[in-house]
């Protein structure tokens, strides 16, 4: 079951503007990739040695227990070493690290020496509350400066965070702290949204109740209405930071490369989300060194990742690899259209963003409004574009290319997922672009197109896309679950020793790569990622609804859009008022972006004779195509 709604072409050809590939980070694709391939080992060492470490690696790559892989043993070093320590030293000290805009319009600015402060003073607060190296912290906060802060203050005293994007429920959240199981939680009262309070902290005493392993609460006040802080569980951020052991300067923990560095949350193909998990040490040299070869950033840009900090997208490319690099990164609190259309590139001008980083469907979103909203604004600072999250259709892809980058700025094409840490396959800027396709992997990764017993598929054929070998910053395990992280990525192609990706690609005649989508129960949904068994979960745990069935439905705005099908309990009765009773339920239950577009009630669902649910049926059945072979359907 592939979810792609568009049809890529593949004859359209953007060849690279010469001045940008020869100042260019990496001027020469070809070369360094072949480098790569040829001694993968001697390339990421080398890559490594670009960071400083406390103490140099005894081994690269430890392949004794695939595919339980370890990068750069023996190697001590600290996200925070990297990302602040080393820059506070050297003149990036006065350099802006962040730059923020709250949705209202207010703004902060932190240098590099300011950063370092903030995150030293909560370093300390967070020891003086008693956390530990190893122990998880869970933060739940919306796009403030405070969540890098937390974050990098976590990676300092090495206690792995654990980051649930604000727009999840309680349940939600309350399953991701049970999981970890976090003591500390870190929260802000609210945050804004299209001029609206999102109530974070009353989420925050709901999910404290379902899981009563949280003992600690910290409170950022970002809107400032009336919260309940409650006695002995809650402190206000603000009050911490002003006690006398938030002293400016806090020791950085030793770790290992292979310590843990963060686990974030995200949504495979059964009900629980996977704890993916990443590591201090391979995360920093596999994040730096894409951000620096496919945006080829410079010490003059302003980097701006429209992302949100809690997805991986915000962990790797507006916190860590940026920081690394010593570059300037933009955080936006808000959304794009508020309170006008114009908002994002009322902010590039403003900001003199050189750099944007964004998903089809914001592009997608802001194209409804026309041309003349960009049109008011100078956006000649621009001058590399972005996507990330879901295939970018060519129509959107035209558009970002020719209105926003006025035909100059390469667009970024980058395919990756929370498991790899970083960019898999992208262009750089030496890359020729077709419109639609992410194009080639990253020097030192090797993809492949196969079938299901592994045989390379034909050129413009579908296939399963798997990645041949390790890389620095894939996904160590699923957290506490190594079985889930075996049967979930490695099993399918064991003999081989791939990795599985859950996507379905193709490879062109000039062997150009086309994601196409998701070939499991995974659904992508305005580039969010949900697995169909988290919104059926949340549909069964409403009293009315017996069993439930879901599935994506090409969606021009969203990629997909989610159809429910319910089964109801004797005695319920199917009406458009449970329709809506429902959806309120599931955007309690899970999140807002869990909401089907439209329930369906029926009486019985399709189903294989050993009881699987047969979701492509219902697929075809919502398409009005061919409903395919029935033989394994029970009824
Ligand atoms: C899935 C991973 C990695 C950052 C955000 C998403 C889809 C991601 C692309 C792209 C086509 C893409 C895939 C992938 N995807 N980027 N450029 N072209 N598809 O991370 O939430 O872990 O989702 O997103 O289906 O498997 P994620």
């Amino acid at each position: 079951m592939t979810e792609q709604a568009f049809t890529p072409p593949t004859s359209e050809w953007y060849q690279p503007d010469p001045a940008l590939v020869a100042a260019a980070n990496v001027p020469d694709y070809e070369a360094v990739y072949d480098r790569a391939r040829q001694d993968p080992q001697a390339f990421w060492a080398k890559r490594a040695e670009e960071l400083q470490w406390y103490q140099k690696w005894d081994q690269v790559l430890d392949a004794s227990n695939k595919p339980f892989y370890k990068w750069f043993t023996g190697g001590k070093t600290n996200m925070a070493l990297n990302a602040l320590d080393r820059h506070v030293k050297t003149w990036r000290r006065n350099k802006l690290a962040i730059i923020w805009e709250g949705e209202p319009g207010d703004k902060l600015s932190l240098s590099y020496w300011q950063l370092w402060q903030e995150v030293n003073k909560f370093a300390n607060v967070l020891r003086g509350m008693g956390v530990k190296k190893g122990d998880r912290v869970t933060i739940y906060m919306g796009r403030v400066p405070e969540i890098a802060i937390a974050m990098l203050a976590c990676a300092k005293i090495g206690a792995p965070h654990s980051v649930v994007y604000g727009g999840f429920s309680e349940q939600a959240l309350a399953s991701r702290i049970e999981d970890a199981q976090s003591k500390v939680l870190i929260t802000c009262d609210g945050a804004w949204l299209r001029g609206k309070i999102v109530p974070l902290k009353n989420t925050v005493d709901e999910a404290a109740q379902r899981s009563p392993v949280v003992e600690t609460v910290i409170v950022v006040k970002r809107t400032g209405q009336d919260i309940h802080m409650e006695g002995g569980r809650d402190y206000w951020y603000h009050d911490l930071m002003a006690l006398p052991i938030a002293k400016p300067r806090a020791e950085t923990e030793i770790m290992d490369a292979e310590d843990p560095l963060f686990i974030l949350y995200t949504s495979g193909t059964t009900g629980k989300p996977k704890g993916v998990l990443h590591t201090h040490g391979g995360y920093q040299v596999y994040t730096s060194t894409t951000l620096s070869w496919a945006f080829d950033i410079k010490e003059e840009d302003r980097w701006w990742c429209a992302a949100d900090p809690g997805w991986i997208t915000g962990h790797s490319y507006i916190v860590y690899a940026p920081l690394i690099l010593g570059a300037t990164s933009i955080i936006y609190e808000g959304a794009p259209t508020y309170p006008y259309p114009d908002r994002w590139w009322q902010l590039v001008a403003e900001y003199g963003v050189s750099i944007l980083y964004t998903a089809p469907t914001a592009i997608r979103g802001l194209m409804r409004f026309g041309e003349a909203w960009p049109q008011r604004h100078d956006l000649s600072s621009l001058r590399l574009l972005g996507s990330v999250g879901e295939p970018i259709n060519p129509e959107a892809w035209r558009w970002y290319h020719r209105v926003i980058g006025r035909e100059q700025c390469p667009i970024i094409d980058t395919w990756w997922q929370t498991e790899t840490g970083g960019f898999m396959i992208t262009p750089l800027p030496s890359v020729g672009l077709k419109p639609g396709s992410a194009t080639r992997p990253f020097p030192g990764i090797e993809v492949d197109i196969v079938d299901d017993d592994g045989a390379p598929v034909g050129v413009n054929e579908d296939g399963n896309l798997v990645i041949k070998g390790p890389w620095p910053s894939m996904i160590r395990t699923v957290y506490g679950d190594d079985e889930r992280f075996l049967s979930q990525y490695w099993a399918k192609y064991q003999k081989q020793g791939w990795y599985l990706a859950g996507d379905t690609a193709r490879r062109d005649e000039d062997g150009y790569l086309w994601v196409i989508g998701r070939n499991d129960d995974v659904l992508k949904v305005s580039g969010y990622r949900l697995g169909t068994a988290e919104v059926e979960s949340g549909l069964v745990s409403h009293s009315a609804v017996a069993e439930s069935a879901v599935i994506g439905v090409p969606d021009e705005l969203r990629g997909n859009k989610i159809f429910a099908y319910c089964i109801l309990v004797a005695g319920a009765e199917g009406s458009p008022a449970l329709e809506a009773e429902l959806k309120a339920h599931v955007r309690h239950e899970v999140g807002p972006i869990a909401v089907p577009a439209q329930i369906e009630f029926v009486d019985n669902l399709p189903k294989t004779r050993s009881g699987k649910i047969m979701r492509r049926v219902l697929k075809a059945q919502a398409l009005g195509q061919p409903l395919g072979d029935l033989s394994t359907l029970e009824d």
